[in-house]
């Protein structure tokens, strides 16, 4: 039934921008594999590649970490409206109404002034749940020190500004997902970089795709102890629920942003338990998912390790999808760029299959 889907395998544009393999668990950003780019480039150096010569000629990692800290100043202006717009609801609807009511920045791309803003409007947003004010950016900062800044009021170490920039490099692109491709949908209508990366956030918000990491945590928290690792899993499984943190749609080995996010998990080493411990339920459930779910090829996904990295840096469950947003927000910004210039308008076909009119007697 072609509804039940999910296009699975269909190709529904060409694009520059990224490549998964997801038989060889491989992922390319603009020519580069992810765990390079995360190890060389960090997150403005993956938003100069995925940005050429769709928002400026000749982009690097310096001239986007300068307009990049330029434009979350001059957001910042407008946070108070934007945090007025969010009030009382959760992180990512939040974030999405805040982003709906930013202004054009004058002098800025769209993708540089919605890049920069989430994370100042994020900022604001969780601040203000704890009735905290917002604090203004530092332009000279990476955006993911200059987030950590904001959100906590003083300076992170350099291992957590690292890790947090690995994880935003890691997750600045991932080939047609249910948001990315959302994004294009509506840029295709050509009504705009920022409606596109607005749309695309409502998309990432559900737990099949960005909302999976604050369940990975409740289940390591459910779970209690090793001892009870298998008979947990077990029981889950056996009751028709999904494991957070496993499976993906295109990759049938282990998702490679799992390693690089590991990797950066155990370089803030907080907490080694913690790791240790994940690590044992992550061998546990996928052995568990190949015996239950025979053929199905279900490994660790990105969302996994995310948990256990946020967590590490002390954001709140409630905002770990937002955070992804802020990474993502490169990748929505360059596809909504290259559909609206190389594409047409996505208009495809449904089969109707519900009841006809009834013909006159
Ligand atoms: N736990 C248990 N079973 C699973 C899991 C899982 N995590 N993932 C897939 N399966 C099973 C399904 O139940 C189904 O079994 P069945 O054929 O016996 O009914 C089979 O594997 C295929 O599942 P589909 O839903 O067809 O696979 P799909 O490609 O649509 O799903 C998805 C991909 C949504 C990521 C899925 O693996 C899942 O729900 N994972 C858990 C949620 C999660 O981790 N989401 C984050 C994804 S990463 C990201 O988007 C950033």
């Amino acid at each position: 039934m072609a509804g039940a889907s999910g296009l699975d395998g269909i190709v529904a544009a060409d694009t520059v921008l990224s490549d998964v393999d997801g038989e060889a668990g491989r992922l390319v950003i603009r020519g580069v594999p992810v765990e390079v780019l995360a190890a060389r480039e960090g997150f403005e150096g993956a938003a100069a590649r995925l940005w050429e010569g769709f928002v400026d000629d000749g982009l690097d990692r310096a001239k986007v970490l300068d307009v990049l800290g330029r434009a979350r100043a001059t957001a910042f202006a407008h946070v108070d409206k934007a945090v007025a717009a969010g009030a009382g609801l959760e992180p990512v609807p939040a974030l999405r109404a805040g982003l709906a009511t930013l202004p054009d920045l004058a002098g800025f791309h769209p993708a540089y002034a919605f890049t920069a803003a989430a994370p100042v409007i994020l900022a604001a947003l969780l601040r203000q749940r704890n009735g905290l004010a917002a604090v203004a950016p530092d332009p000279s900062l990476t955006t993911a020190q200059d987030l950590l800044r904001m959100l906590r009021g003083k300076q992170a170490t350099s291992a957590e500004a690292a890790a947090l920039d690995a994880y935003l490099t890691t997750v600045s692109d991932h080939g047609f997902n249910a948001s990315t491709f959302t994004a294009r949908v509506v840029a295709s209508t050509q009504v705009g970089v920022g409606p596109s990366a607005v749309a695309a956030l409502a998309a990432l918000e559900g737990p099949l795709h960005g909302g999976a990491p604050g369940p990975v945590l409740d289940m390591l928290d459910g779970i209690g102890g090793r001892e009870n690792i298998k008979t947990w899993l077990e029981s889950r499984l056996t009751s028709g629920e999904r494991l957070m943190g496993f499976g993906h749609r295109v990759y049938k080995v282990r998702d490679p942003r799992a390693d690089v996010l590991k990797g950066a998990v155990r370089t803030l080493s907080r907490d080694a338990g913690r790791l240790a411990f994940a690590e044992q339920v992550e061998a546990d459930a996928i052995a568990i998912l190949a015996r239950v779910k025979p053929g199905r090829r279900l490994d660790t996904n990105v969302e996994f390790y995310t948990a256990l990295l946020l967590e590490a840096l002390e954001i709140p469950r409630a905002a770990f999808t937002a955070i992804f947003a802020v990474g993502r927000m490169a990748g929505w910004t360059a596809h909504a760029l290259e559909q609206a210039r190389d594409g047409r308008l996505i208009r495809p076909l449904s089969r109707y299959v519900g009841p006809r009119p009834k013909e006159a007697a």
